[in-house]
């Protein structure tokens, strides 16, 4: 019965509607077959005339080196990115457009125009240069979401300085464990950030983190909440006293094609995250050019999307992508459901947002909050909704088209990561029919395939690996300063392909459905983990003597945490309340080490990890022993994790 149920599900199809064809850039299937078609035949022709559509200050002569597994595109051109993002529209009508909507967690209300932004990036850009910061010089950038973040990434960008956000939920030693990999020289953060009412000290993180990163020369400090914050002589400097005695004249530098845009750490099968090294002409055509095709952005749009400046997600989608097209992005601070669970409905209604983009987790906890929320409100602004982060569930995604979508906006899921820099498979809102669930196709010139584990393709609809078998503008280059790690990682598993770390399988119409992770790398609410990353946090407790940590299925978050951990011999008490107590101490730990977001769900203390004869932890019976206590309400997830299982008994 649940089968035949969920096959049902599964079939239902959402075709475009003809009022939002009519007008979008790709009107049709057809079309989008057409050009998708072209960009494999032909690679080098097309992407040769997409990148027309970028400012250069030297043109290219080749499109593509490709040296497996390493690639440079568009090689010999020059161009800038704050360029192509600010000037070239502030030169136009656009000067007065709004390039930044503004909306701070208490409710502050600032519209930053392109002409505003790009005299805020030509001052700051002049603030790095008077300390000291050069071209291919590491910025760390450790700020809440306000404007200033988006003014330090395009003022590295206008100088060739190679910056790295870390979110700013991180802890000091995540900072420091980041900056210190990426030898950063300045810092950029606030005083502190407002989140759910309260204020996150992120100066004293950095503070905290500062005594052991010797890189760090400068600490540039945004004044945000206004609170009381120590400032050190010599190495810290007020923003806005620095932003009043600058110049407003900065030329663009002109960068290599090839030339590093940013280094973003996210979580491996490793203990230490990687440096994610992004280039600046094609990681800007692609991130250009899906905001163009899958928003389906037009000048007349407010596009929102819910992510942080600290996930690739805000970098291509907040920041790069829609100022690339001179559209209007708003940006808000705060928490979700602050100071209600209607919040991000209420920012809606009072911008007329048209475009909404957000994280399945998010829309899992809107169900929670009940359709009275949304209701109160006048959502008919909004044209288009996409998803990002993680596997939609069915019942979200028909959530989301009736009760926030009114029936009428196509849903883009957008499958990508960050070190892909941009969407890769994903529909065209006016052009593909979508199936909840479903990524659906591969954007243009993306070559994504479902592979068994000797890399051959397999039938339809049946899981497997899924790989990139073409290389594509916007991938990552390398692995900051590990270029073994990036081979190894990517390209060792399936010779001379992309390994996504996905499962994944695709129907019989093309359809690719993602699975999650078949690697030890978890999404918990859209968050990117490692769970070694957690257990070298664990064990790093001086109680602590083993830890293996896996991910189990949550019905709110996607994934949770779920530690089994071996104390040292009489570290806990026998009681309950002792155990219970130890747990939370654990749990501290871990948010400490790495930020609140690490904290594993679930503990379990147990007198030893069930091991292999030599000597690898069976993760395999741990998860199914995490998923054991938990009840599955969805099928699709179940079967899902059933075929995952399998994949990674042969990992195993
Ligand atoms: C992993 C990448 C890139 C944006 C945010 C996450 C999962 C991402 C989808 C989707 C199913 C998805 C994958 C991927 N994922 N988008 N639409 N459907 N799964 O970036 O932290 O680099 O994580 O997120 O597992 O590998 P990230």
């Amino acid at each position: 019965m649940s089968e035949i149920h969920t096959f049902l599900k599964e079939a239902r199809l959402f075709p475009p509607p003809p009022e939002f064809s009519d007008k979008a850039h790709v009107r049709h299937l057809e079309e989008y077959r057409e050009m998708y078609a072209r960009s494999i035949s032909d690679p080098d022709g097309f992407w040769a005339e997409q990148a027309e559509t970028l400012t250069w200050q030297e043109k290219w002569h080749t499109v593509l080196e490709w040296k497996v597994p390493f690639a440079q595109w568009f090689v010999g051109g020059r161009l800038n990115l704050s360029e192509n993002c600010l000037d070239r529209h502030a030169s136009t009508w656009r000067k007065n457009k709004a390039a930044i909507i503004w909306e701070g967690e208490p409710g502050e209300i600032r519209v930053v125009t392109y002409g505003e932004l790009l005299r805020e990036v030509c001052k700051f850009a002049n603030v790095l240069k008077s300390l000291g910061v050069v071209k291919g010089d590491r910025v760390g950038i450790y700020l809440p979401m306000i404007p200033e973040a988006a003014v330090a990434m395009l003022a590295c960008a206008r100088i060739g300085a190679i910056h790295s956000v870390v979110f700013g939920g991180f802890s000091a030693e995540a900072v420091s464990d980041r900056m210190n990999d990426a030898e950063a020289k300045v810092i950029i953060t606030a005083d502190g950030a407002c989140r759910r009412g309260s204020i996150v000290h992120l100066k004293a993180n950095v503070d905290a983190a500062c005594h052991s990163i010797p890189s760090v020369e400068k600490v540039v400090v945004v004044r945000r909440t206004g609170e009381t914050i120590e400032m050190r002589g010599g190495r810290d400097v007020w923003y806005h006293e620095a932003m009043a005695q600058a110049s407003a004249t900065c030329p663009p530098e002109p960068l290599d094609s090839e030339h590093p845009l940013f280094i973003l750490y996210t979580s491996g099968t490793t203990g230490k995250p990687k440096g994610v090294q992004h280039s600046t002409a094609g990681y800007l055509l692609q991130a250009a050019m899906t905001s163009k095709y899958v928003f389906d952005l037009k000048e007349e749009d407010t596009y929102f999307c819910t992510a942080d400046i600290g996930w690739v997600t805000g970098h291509s989608y907040v920041v790069y992508g829609p100022l690339a097209n001179g559209a209007t992005t708003v940006m808000y601070e705060g928490a979700p459901n602050f100071p209600r669970p209607d919040r991000l409905w209420d920012i809606i209604e009072r911008h007329r947002v048209s475009v909404f983009y957000t994280a399945p987790t998010a829309i899992r906890s809107f169900v929670r909050q009940g359709d009275d929320w949304p209701n109160r409100h006048d959502m008919t602004s909004l044209r288009l909704l996409g998803t990002v982060g993680e596997p939609i569930n069915p019942e979200a995604w028909m959530w989301y088209h009736k009760v926030i979508g009114g029936e009428r906006c196509p849903i883009v899921d957008t499958w990508w990561q960050t070190e892909t820099g941009a969407i890769m498979i994903t529909p065209l809102p006016g052009a593909t029919p979508t199936k909840p669930g479903s990524g659906t196709l591969p954007f243009f010139g993306i070559l994504p395939e479902v592979v068994d584990k000797e890399g051959h393709k397999v039938p339809p609809g049946q899981g497997g690996f899924l790989v990139i078998r073409k290389p594509w503008p916007s991938m990552l280059r390398t692995v900051f300063r590990d270029p073994d790690r990036y081979v190894d990682q990517y390209w060792k598993r399936f010779p001379g392909s992309y390994f996504t770390g996905d499962g994944a399988r695709e129907d019989e119409d093309g359809y690719f459905w993602i699975m999650g992770r078949v690697d030890d790398v978890v999404n918990v609410a859209g968050h990117r983990l490692g769970t070694m990353e957690v257990e070298s946090a664990l064990v790093s407790h001086h109680r602590v003597a083993e830890a293996a940590v896996v991910a189990r299925p949550d019905e709110l978050k996607g994934q949770a945490l779920c530690a089994f951990v071996t104390l040292k011999a009489g570290a806990a008490g026998s009681d309950s309340f002792a155990i219970e107590a130890m747990k939370e101490e654990l749990k501290a730990h871990v948010a400490r080490e790495i930020g609140p977001i690490a904290k594993p769900d679930d503990i379990r203390f147990t007198d030893a990890l069930p091991k292999t004869r030599s000597g690898k932890i069976m993760r395999r019976l741990l998860r199914d022993i995490a998923a054991g206590s938990q009840t599955i309400g969805d099928t699709t997830t179940l079967e899902d994790f059933s075929v995952l299982a399998k994949l990674r008994e042969d990992e195993e």
